[in-house]
């Protein structure tokens, strides 16, 4: 029920700090260690690469997921769209584990690829918020991301919990492969949860922003490097579904190799910047769109911060930031469709979930 929200997304929005802490809970066991399922474990120390499955936002977190596996523990990744996996499959490895990433875990897309390297005898695991649903039965293992259910189509809380059972996932074979590890996750994520807060009982500026930049734009760029451009992958895909901007999340370093030609006098160009090694550069990528007219708006996190900045998160894991800093790009959203009058919780032409190629 959404009780007194106006809407699901933004309910959903809200309950993200307590889904981080509840998946905290639920991987957490008496000692404080992390709780994972052995066989899962197995297959995740068995690998000698990982294919990661998915689609829309889950493939969005699904490439966070690829940096987080590949810098904590060590294993290849490669992050599928799963539709083209589909009919255009690459070489794989010798012992590919396969992940599919799935809020209703019921895309059709991630299914058929499911069902192919089934065949081919390879192992399989689901991460979902339905625990019953197919792509949960049909492979071998499952965990669960315990955001609980998500009505609006647009993705929030899902991602969010992809991203920390990744992340739980990630360190928990590391760990068990005898790796150093000074980052605990369940102590990181506390931190992420509250930092969460900052933006749900800060909304007004989110608003103001989504006003002032988007009520009557016709496109709108996210750019942002490294994590960040991840992020802006997903706030891009946001936007688009819910407000019908023609949006693009974008590289920061790759725009001027063409796309940079868009930008014009007004054009919104939201800049993410939470990442140490990258965040001057993508200061540098700023400066060029703004000498071309666009009108920035600018993501930073505590630490990095420039005076101007728009809004600053909360310092968190360097591992960690796509948690936090996608709350203000959905929260940006969601405002923007609001002020544009928008069906929020039912964006048209869309379906919770695809249940057809
Ligand atoms: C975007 C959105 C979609 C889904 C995609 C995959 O907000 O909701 O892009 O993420 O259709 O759905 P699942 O995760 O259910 O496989």
């Amino acid at each position: 029920e959404k009780g007194t929200y106006p809407h699901y997304m933004l309910k959903e929005i809200d309950e993200q700090p307590f889904v981080i802490r509840n998946i905290i809970t639920k991987y957490k066991d008496d000692n404080e260690n992390i709780k994972l399922d052995e066989n899962v474990r197995q297959a995740v120390l068995g690998a000698d690469r990982i294919y990661i499955i998915a689609a829309g936002t889950s493939y969005h977190a699904g490439l966070v997921g690829k940096e987080l596996i590949e810098k904590i523990a060590g294993i290849p990744v490669e992050t599928h769209i799963a539709s083209e996996f589909l009919y255009n499959m690459p070489l794989l490895s010798q012992k590919p584990l396969f992940i599919f990433i799935s809020q209703s875990g019921e895309t059709a897309d991630s299914r058929g690829v499911l069902v192919n390297v089934k065949k081919l005898g390879h192992s399989t695991l689901t991460i979902t918020n339905v625990p019953g649903s197919t792509l949960s039965r049909e492979a071998d293992y499952t965990l669960h991301t315990y955001a609980g259910p998500e009505i609006a189509v647009a993705s929030t809380k899902a991602y969010t919990a992809q991203m920390a059972v990744l992340a739980i996932m990630a360190v928990d074979a590391a760990r068990a492969s005898g790796m150093e590890m000074n980052f605990d996750p369940l102590q990181e994520l506390g931190i992420v949860a509250n930092a969460m807060e900052i933006f749900t009982e800060q909304k007004d500026v989110l608003e103001q922003i989504a006003r002032d930049y988007l009520s009557v734009s016709r496109n709108c760029f996210f750019i942002g490097r490294a994590a960040d451009y991840h992020v802006c992958m997903e706030g891009a895909l946001k936007l688009k579904e819910i407000s019908y901007i023609q949006a693009e999340g974008f590289a920061g370093g790759e725009l001027k190799h063409g796309t940079i030609a868009l930008i014009e006098e007004g054009t919104p160009v939201i800049g993410l910047a939470t990442q140490e090694k990258v965040h001057l550069n993508l200061r540098g990528n700023m400066k060029e769109v703004v000498a071309r007219g666009a009108n920035p708006c600018m993501i930073s996190m505590e630490g990095f911060q420039e005076d101007d900045d728009n809004i600053v998160i909360p310092k968190v894991h360097d591992y960690l930031t796509p948690l936090v800093s996608v709350l203000p790009l959905q929260l940006i959203s969601y405002y923007a469709a609001l002020h544009r009058g928008c069906d929020v919780d039912k964006p048209r032409n869309l379906a919770k979930s695809v249940t057809v190629e």
